[in-house]
């Protein structure tokens, strides 16, 4: 029989460097005609820096409202959890959120913060093992679309899913059925999953939310190229391109940009990479759904749905997802937008 040292278990369970694919990923989007980079590779510790940065802004509601919704309903989500239960969370992030939950969860067998950051687990980690000295804090460093399953001691227990911050609106909805398909599976059986989903409102204030005027979110978009010129020797100038926020009504999503100031080019890893002037590389959806809308997304990845909590400004949307061990089987297909 394998054993786990001690040891073991205080590193991060990696799933696959994010490191090894970054590169790959980067050359490929911008060798397509209409150039992109996966939103994931945002978050280096810089990045996870900036995103929190984002999360106390005036203009970007998401945070707040989501945390006063839990913070309304806390209690009656814990009520439905059982003792030895297993929490994971997808894109944990600070944990801030979680804090929320853990405040009425003293009997968890542990908790699996997964998040591509890993300076934002461990600064998590760290924070939650001083507050909730008896959990057992479990991170999982990697890509949550990729995770099949949980380290075996974790597999059996119930496991109830946490995936707030919107961030399912990060992906295209193909993708987001694909993706809660494969969180129902790794949460099986009867798993159940609390989801925060932003909502569809006028499009002034989605603007606004993505294009703030201290400029925190342009940085967290600028922050991509930095870490092309760090990590794989790029030679952008950063002077040279701008951040744009748009709202596409028809894909009902808020679009972010890279946009190209001038003609020019830059070389990532030996490789040229031209750039017209207006050219732009799109570098996140961050899609809106209405409640029906999202119902019908989890549903088809075999989720039944239970309540829904929302703010009185219809802001945003918490879903309760109940795991339907009949329902439809979908294939994961991997990738965001
Ligand atoms: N849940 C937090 C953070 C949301 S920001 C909140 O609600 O405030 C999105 C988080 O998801 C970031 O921490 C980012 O590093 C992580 N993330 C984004 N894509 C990911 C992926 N594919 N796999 C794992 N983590 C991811
Ligand atoms: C993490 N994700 C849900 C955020 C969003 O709103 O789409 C990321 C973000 N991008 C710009 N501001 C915040």
């Amino acid at each position: 029989m394998m054993r786990t040292s001690n040891k073991a278990l205080r590193q991060p369970y990696v799933i696959t460097g994010p490191d090894r694919e970054f590169a790959a990923s980067v050359i490929e989007g911008l060798s397509k005609p209409r150039k992109s980079l996966p939103c994931q590779f945002f978050y280096d510790a810089r990045g996870s820096e900036l995103f929190e940065e984002i999360t106390c802004l005036p203009e970007y509601y998401p945070t707040r409202t989501e945390i006063a919704i839990l913070d309304a309903h806390a209690a009656e989500i814990a009520s439905g959890v059982d003792d030895g239960a297993v929490l994971v969370e997808f894109g944990s992030g600070s944990s801030r959120k979680t804090e929320i939950l853990l405040a009425g969860l003293p009997r968890l067998r542990a908790y699996v913060p997964i998040d591509v950051s890993a300076s934002a687990l461990a600064e998590a980690k760290r924070r939650l093992t001083k507050r909730f000295p008896a959990l057992a804090v479990r991170p999982i460093a990697g890509d949550f679309s990729r995770l099949l399953a949980l380290p075996p001691d974790l597999a059996q227990p119930r496991k109830l899913g946490f995936f707030p911050g919107s961030t399912i609106g990060n992906f295209s909805p193909l993708a987001a059925t694909n993706l809660l398909g494969a969180m129902r599976r790794l949460l099986s059986p009867d798993g159940w999953l609390i989801v925060g989903v932003d909502l569809k409102k006028d499009a002034r204030k989605l603007i606004r939310a993505y294009n703030d005027a201290a400029g925190v979110t342009a940085a967290f978009n600028l922050n991509l190229l930095t870490r092309i010129n760090r990590e794989l020797e790029g030679s952008f100038d950063l002077d040279g391109f701008r951040h744009e926020a748009i709202y596409d009504p028809r894909e009902g999503r808020v679009e972010m940009h890279i946009v190209s100031m001038r003609n020019q080019a830059a070389r990532i890893r030996g490789l040229w990479f031209r750039f017209s002037a207006g050219e732009t590389i799109h570098t996140e959806n961050s899609y809106k759904y209405s409640i029906g809308q999202f119902q019908d997304i989890s549903g088809a990845a075999g989720w039944l749905p239970g309540r829904v909590w929302t703010d009185d400004q219809n802001l945003f949307s918490v879903h309760e997802l109940i795991s339907n061990s009949a329902g439809t089987a979908v294939i994961p297909v991997a990738g965001s937008a």
